[in-house]
């Protein structure tokens, strides 16, 4: 071989090793570790994006492990990636976060990891169909593409062709149809033509404030309001509390909670609710309950060991977050719970236990790893808004609450269903009755509910399908 020859192989040897291992100074940020998927990046393009990040200190791994907080790709159909990720045999995907590239690039620009939001999250494919059925007041499709979003999450391994779906539960024609296209073109027609909809994207965006839902949304677009700034403008819109709650800390509570922004607001609701009964019973539902990263708000459950203790408490607490200086927004509805009324025939609707929707002023030095840090620099007022939901059922309906609370949503459905179809048994956030002996189970834990239903305990962390 001669010289130049040897010199293109030595180059062609050296490369990997130095896109893999060059470029990392030391690691910035302790609490993110980075994957990107090569699929639709490209080798070359990875290797680039990764020097790029280890040379601003972000810690990037080559190979997909449970150390990874973060996958980011780039042009990937959100089933596919899910389904390439179930593949990994990871402890717990729900725990990392799926993200598009736009993340990377914000967090290189800015030269740290930028807060997670919304527009930056990988779409799902089918909760963007469900969300567009629920637009149209399609219940139906709704709830299949739901499901098909959830099943096909729960899936083993990476599903590469048709064959593999269609003898899967749930999946109806539509889901398959939208599959199909998936798997052929590597992506669905359907989809995008509903993400170019005008009115989809209005909808879409008025329901993201809070207190907006599909009605209101609809009545704003039919008068052909299409922007937020529009509806702050236009002089006819009466907005109620909740609405200019919404309005008012919408960039704030468009942003996603962190686990260390639930865990301090964990701190101020222990501590202020421990306050007022030393003996109170608090726990932390929703998706953090679930083990999750991020979630739009922070879900708590509370109530007294002692029956009847838990009237008038979320009061008190509402009005000591009050006089903290802490409570923003405060919706509060008080509990219309009638035990000689079960079981309800209408098991789908909101429990009606006292709770309160709020929105709370959460100090940047509270949480964790933000103290003293200036983490967003434009944005020195140093504190942020967030949502929190706190109920407070009586002690003997707090298992069946905290199963409820917990979620997932789909989870709980699933839960339901199966009661209903394989036990002859109403399951909601109140109580388990089993038709067949037509009485109401007890529970005071929630393994004593999975007991009555035959079935084994699931972990929280196991509820995110
Ligand atoms: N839930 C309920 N009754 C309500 C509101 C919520 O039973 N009136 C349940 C939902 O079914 C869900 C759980 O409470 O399973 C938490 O609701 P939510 O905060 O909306 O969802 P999370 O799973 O916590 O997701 P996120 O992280 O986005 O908040
Ligand atoms: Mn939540
Ligand atoms: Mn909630």
């Amino acid at each position: 071989m001669n010289h130049a020859g040897m010199l293109a192989l030595v180059k062609k040897r050296k490369r990997p090793v130095e896109a893999g291992a060059q470029g990392q100074v030391e690691v910035k940020f302790k609490e993110v570790t980075l994957y990107l998927v090569e699929r639709k990046m490209g080798s070359s393009r990875r290797n680039f994006l990764t020097s790029l990040a280890r040379s601003k200190g972000f810690r990037v791994e080559d190979v997909l492990s449970d150390d990874v907080t973060h996958v980011v790709a780039e042009d990937n159909q959100a089933e596919v990636l899910w389904a390439w990720l179930m593949g990994h045999g990871l402890r717990d995907v729900s725990r990392v976060a799926v993200l598009d590239i736009s993340w990377f690039t914000d967090s290189m620009r800015e030269g740290r990891p930028v807060r997670v939001e919304t527009r930056h999250c990988i779409q799902d494919v089918m909760e963007e169909l469900a969300e567009s059925s629920e637009f149209n007041q399609s219940k139906g499709p709704c709830l299949a593409f739901r499901q098909a979003a959830s099943v096909l999450k729960s899936l083993p391994s990476a599903v590469h062709c048709l064959e593999a779906i269609q003898g899967l539960p749930c999946l109806g024609e539509h889901t398959k149809a939208v599959m199909e296209e998936i798997l052929t073109f590597g992506r669905s027609f359907k989809v995008e033509e509903i993400r170019c909809d005008e009115r989809y994207q209005a909808l879409k965006l008025f329901t993201s404030v809070f207190g907006v839902g599909p009605k209101t949304a609809e009545k704003w677009y039919r008068r052909g309001l299409r922007s937020l700034q529009e509806i702050l403008t236009e002089p006819n819109i009466q907005l109620n509390r909740m609405q200019r709650a919404g309005f008012l800390y919408y960039s704030d509570i468009s942003k996603a909670v962190s686990k260390a922004e639930a865990k301090a607001l964990g701190c101020i609701i222990e501590e202020t609710v421990h306050w007022i009964a030393p003996d109170a019973i608090l726990a932390l539902t929703g998706g953090f309950r679930r083990g999750k990263e991020y979630g739009h708000d922070v879900d708590f459950l509370l109530t007294m060991p002692e029956m009847g203790k838990e009237e008038g408490l979320l009061l008190h607490v509402i009005d000591r977050l009050k006089d903290q200086g802490i409570l923003l927004y405060c919706e509060y509805q008080g509990s219309t719970f009638d035990v000689s009324k079960l079981p309800s025939c209408r098991f789908e609707d909101m429990d009606c236990f006292q709770k309160c929707f709020l929105i709370l002023r959460l100090e940047q030095g509270q949480v964790a790893g933000e103290r003293g840090l200036q983490r967003d620099p434009g944005d020195s007022r140093g504190w942020r808004a967030v949502r929190v939901d706190l109920v407070a059922p009586p002690v003997d309906r707090y298992a069946f609450a905290l199963l409820g609370w917990t979620g997932s949503k789909q989870f709980g459905r699933d839960l339901r269903t199966f009661a209903q179809k394989e036990r002859l048994m109403l399951l909601d956030n109140h109580a388990l009755y089993d038709k067949t002996k037509k009485l109401c189970l007890l529970a005071t834990t929630e393994e004593d509910i999975f007991a009555h239903l035959g079935l084994e305990y699931v972990e929280p962390w196991q509820r995110n399908a």
